[in-house]
């Protein structure tokens, strides 16, 4: 796992862009795995100035997204598939049917699942994009989950309830459950990439990368990929 410690959010958020940017310069039928949350916003705000001063085409771009809540609708302003929209895809040319984000208002949670993992199966992520939770989880993959799980359906940590209660009016509004692709699946990427930025983000940190490999840590299943890079700010770095 390599770890590059940057002075701030900005910087990192354009070193980690530059990944995936020329991850599409080189193969313009790359497959793209994305996450939600405020950390990766900086690295779509980059995508976008890109797309915008050198046309870089997502005309032949497929994306899979992490996760989604379940039990909103997509035009919830906190759905995931609302925050994609709104921080990604409305600003550049990829195609509609190219997008995927599990759903999360579905009532067969069972069969979502099944056809979620089946399209992962046959399209392998050349590029995943992460952030990390303050209790270590990645994608909704919260303490405890197996590292041989594929997506599923979960129930949120309180942690993270409490952790996302920012983007919602109160804490009750925030939904108690989710579905996320599994760390197997995470861990079937060609390349990943993690961006944390913050003090809250420093145990984390510490225990994705120096922690013993142990799934009260989802993130250290991330040891076990050989081509992994961590772009954090000084203060996500503090315990390293
Ligand atoms: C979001 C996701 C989560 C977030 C994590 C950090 O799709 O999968 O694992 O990356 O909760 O969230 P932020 O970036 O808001 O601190």
């Amino acid at each position: 796992m390599e770890v590059k410690v940057f002075k701030n959010y900005e910087t990192l958020s354009k070193a980690a862009a530059e990944a995936v940017i020329n991850q599409v310069k080189e193969d313009s039928n790359s497959i793209i795995g994305l996450a939600t949350g405020s950390s990766p916003i900086g690295i779509y705000d980059e995508m976008i100035k890109d797309y915008q001063n050198h046309h870089t085409s997502y005309q032949n771009i497929k994306t899979f997204n992490l996760d989604e809540y379940y039990g909103i609708n997509q035009d919830h302003s906190q759905s995931y598939y609302h925050f994609m929209m709104k921080h990604l895809f409305k600003h550049i040319d990829i195609k509609q049917e190219n997008i995927h984000i599990p759903n999360g208002s579905i009532s067969d949670i069972d069969s979502e699942c099944d056809s979620y993992n089946r399209m992962l199966e046959e399209n392998q992520i050349d590029i995943q994009i992460l952030g990390i939770g303050s209790n270590g989880h990645i994608g909704f993959n919260e303490p405890g989950t197996s590292f041989q799980s594929t997506t599923h359906y979960v129930k949120l940590d309180e942690k993270t309830r409490s952790d996302n209660a920012r983007f919602f009016a109160s804490i009750e509004e925030v939904p108690k459950h989710a579905v996320t692709m599994g760390i197997q699946n995470i861990l079937n990427s060609n390349k990943i990439i993690l961006v944390a930025s913050g003090k809250n983000k420093a145990d984390a940190v510490y225990q994705m990368v120096k922690g013993p490999l142990d799934s009260s840590c989802p993130a250290s299943a991330l040891q076990m990929h050989d081509n992994v890079t961590v772009y954090v700010d000084e203060e996500a770095a503090s315990k390293l």
